[in-house]
């Protein structure tokens, strides 16, 4: 059902772990199934330094969440967020379409985590 991006994404996870006192955490859960993705960031003059997930979830959902941190390290908090589900997904070549709804936690967990971010810098 999965294609061979997303089988080695979710065989081989990049970037799986936590980020020690990270400058933002997102946590999002799909009401659909239950499952829950954390992001940890490290910020660096506006810019994602380093990027770390926790998923409790699907292959796709780990996939996406694999994926998502390969294409935002580097960039800045403004492009990380127009990162949509829909780009992830097109990065793996496509997921099922009964696997859709999966790739949105990705995304939500980074914006989150940005959001959480740019909260925690101003108060
Ligand atoms: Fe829950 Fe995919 S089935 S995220």
């Amino acid at each position: 059902m999965y294609n061979e991006k997303v089988m080695d994404h979710f065989m081989h996870p990049r970037n799986v772990g936590e980020i020690e006192n990270p400058d933002g955490v997102g946590q999002v859960g799909n009401p659909v199934c239950g499952d829950i993705m954390k992001i940890f960031l490290r910020i660096k003059d506006g810019r994602i330094e380093d990027i770390k997930f926790k998923t409790f979830g699907c292959g796709a959902a780990i996939a996406t969440s694999s994926m998502i941190t390969e294409l935002v390290r580097g960039k800045t908090l403004d492009e990380a967020m127009t990162i949509s589900n829909k780009v992830v997904a097109e990065a793996l070549g496509g997921l099922p379409p009964q696997k859709l709804h999966c790739s949105n936690l990705a995304a939500d967990a980074l914006h989150a985590a940005i959001e959480d971010y740019k909260r925690k810098r101003v108060s």
